[in-house]
């Protein structure tokens, strides 16, 4: 069995700054609320004609010539967005096609904040077994097309950009130790991007799109993340 390590990593964002002196103008909020509790001085946002395969694709590039290898040596693409560009084709796929990754598989992980760490988990197990040798993993999101800039609650915390880890084969005693991966669904409502259920399917027609927003109960998720089994945090 092989051992599977990140080789090489990357990163982009766009060029656009939200700082926390622009909130303040914009909901009742301040530097100081926002700092001690998030740490957040300022967050990266993307322009209207930016989209998350574009910064992931910056990102995998980076990545890709930091580990010395070239876009076709790549045998999967994973790319954890919850804002993918569209439904389909995938994130990934996008991704594939803008770096010229021509012996890749190009898929997406939906799993929110833990998207990457779920990608990275899959990934370490097909370079294991020797399925694949490696795999381009990335982290890309325009969280800040879906955020409620009315809401202080939510619009503080969230920005946009990639990071991106090829991963391969490592000598023994090196790269990725362990993973474990869980969820709870029970507390879908802590923290949301909510599109209603009838409004989704055979039905879907009959009703206007509407704009949909991040809900986050913040206090709650942290309460919840806290509560959880300490395995799985560290
Ligand atoms: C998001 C988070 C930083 C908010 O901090 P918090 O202390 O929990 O804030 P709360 O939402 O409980 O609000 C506390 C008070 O500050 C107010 N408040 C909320 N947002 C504010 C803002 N941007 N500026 C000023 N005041 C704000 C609230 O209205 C509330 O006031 P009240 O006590 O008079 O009702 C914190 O809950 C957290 O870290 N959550 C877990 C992580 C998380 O949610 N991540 C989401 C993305 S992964």
């Amino acid at each position: 069995m092989n051992n599977a390590g990140i080789i090489g990593m990357g990163h982009s964002y766009p060029e656009g700054i939200l700082t926390n002196a622009d909130l303040e103008k914009m909901v009742d909020t301040n530097d100081e609320w926002i700092t001690t509790r998030t740490g957040i001085k300022q967050r990266h946002k993307a322009a209207e004609n930016e989209y998350t395969s574009q910064f992931g694709s910056k990102a995998a590039l980076q990545a890709l010539e930091r580990a010395n290898l070239k876009p076709e040596d790549i045998d999967i693409i994973i790319c954890a967005t919850t804002t993918p560009d569209q439904i389909m084709p995938s994130t990934g796929a996008l991704i594939q096609a803008q770096i010229g990754a021509v012996n890749a598989a190009g898929m997406d992980v939906f799993a929110a904040c833990s998207g990457f760490l779920y990608g990275l988990t899959m990934v370490e197990s097909m370079i294991k077994t020797g399925q694949i040798r490696y795999a381009l993993v990335i982290g890309a999101e325009v969280l800040t097309k879906y955020v409620d800039y009315t809401d202080r609650g939510t619009c503080v915390i969230f920005g946009d950009g990639a990071g991106a880890a090829v991963l391969g084969p490592v000598p023994e005693g090196k790269g990725i130790l362990a993973t474990k991966i869980k969820s709870d669904g029970r507390y879908e409502e802590q923290l949301a991007l909510p599109r209603r259920r009838h409004e989704i399917g055979n039905d879907a027609h009959k009703h206007r799109r509407p704009r949909t927003f991040f809900q986050n109960e913040g206090q709650r998720a942290f309460q919840s993340c806290g509560a959880f089994d300490g395995r799985y945090l560290g």
